[in-house]
């Protein structure tokens, strides 16, 4: 029997990650918000969804802003139905050494990372309690652990974790589970961007990361898609403060 459809918001589904989890949890019959900075950025994941024949709207929403994040969710509710799925997904990096990173680094990673997960999980829950059904997915990282260059980020991802282990004890009664994933490296932007700061091209980096894999291949954002769409499913509600590291083997 397939699941409940509900209503799904994933943030930063403009690309990368977030789109390929948009469209797979439309795929598996949920209607999608998807939500990034310019909503204009949404189009093509949107249309996608649509062509598809799944349900979707793009939100531009910056969810580091309380405000922001909060009409966000207003919106989602009125035309889509109150949200019961959260991918808290959006991110940046700031990478730089401990010794050459400023205050705005460090303070704009954990601005999204944290305080935006933090303003769209607290704006999301009162919809999720009240149907007695929730879902909150969070983004982690293998940086978690630790990475050169990633003192901002890192502290970020381990925090997520954290939050997700409250957030699942706090509101497990309702209903609601929470678990983060932990990717590896995933061929997306953001570690193609990773590459143009150490001056590699991308192809070169990849096969850096690759050696290090025991499966053997990078990551694709269907990888972490999958994952999530298990996480989200009515059938994974015993699984709840939780941290799953989909990196190819055990670490990154
Ligand atoms: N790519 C990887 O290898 C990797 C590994 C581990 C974790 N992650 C995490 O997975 C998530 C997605 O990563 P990705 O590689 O797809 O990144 P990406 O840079 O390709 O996409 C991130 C998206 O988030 C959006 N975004 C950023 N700040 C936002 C804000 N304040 N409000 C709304 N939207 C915002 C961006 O516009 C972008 O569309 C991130 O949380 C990232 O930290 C990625």
């Amino acid at each position: 029997m397939s699941d409940t459809p509900r209503t799904a918001i994933v943030t930063g589904g403009a690309r990368g990650i977030g789109a390929a989890i948009a469209e797979r949890l439309a795929a598996d019959g949920h209607s999608v918000a998807v939500i990034d900075l310019r909503e204009e950025d949404t189009a093509d994941v949107v249309g996608r969804i649509r062509a598809a024949g799944g349900t979707a709207l793009g939100v531009g929403a910056n969810i580091a802003d309380e405000e922001q994040a909060k009409a966000a969710v207003e919106r989602v509710a009125a035309e889509l139905g109150a949200p019961t799925i959260l991918v808290n997904n959006a991110g940046i990096i700031r990478d730089n050494m401990l010794f050459k990173m400023t205050k705005d680094d460090f303070e704009s990673v954990l601005g999204v990372h944290l305080t935006g997960n933090f303003f769209m999980t607290q704006a999301v829950q009162s919809h999720m309690v009240e149907a007695k059904f929730g879902r909150i997915i969070s983004l982690s990282s293998t940086s978690a652990l630790g990475n050169r260059g990633q003192t901002n980020y890192s502290a970020a991802k381990a925090g997520i974790q954290g939050m997700t282990k409250t957030y699942a004890i706090e509101l497990g009664k309702f209903g609601v589970t929470a678990n983060a994933i932990a990717p590896g490296f995933i061929e997306t932007d953001m570690t193609k961007a990773t590459a143009e700061r150490v001056g590699v091209p991308f192809e070169d980096f990849i096969k850096g990361a690759v050696s290090q894999i025991p499966v053997a291949r990078s990551g694709r954002p269907e990888d972490i898609a999958h994952t999530a769409s298990f996480l989200a499913s009515e059938g994974a509600g015993f699984v709840s403060g939780q941290v799953i590291y989909v990196a190819g083997g055990p670490k990154a």
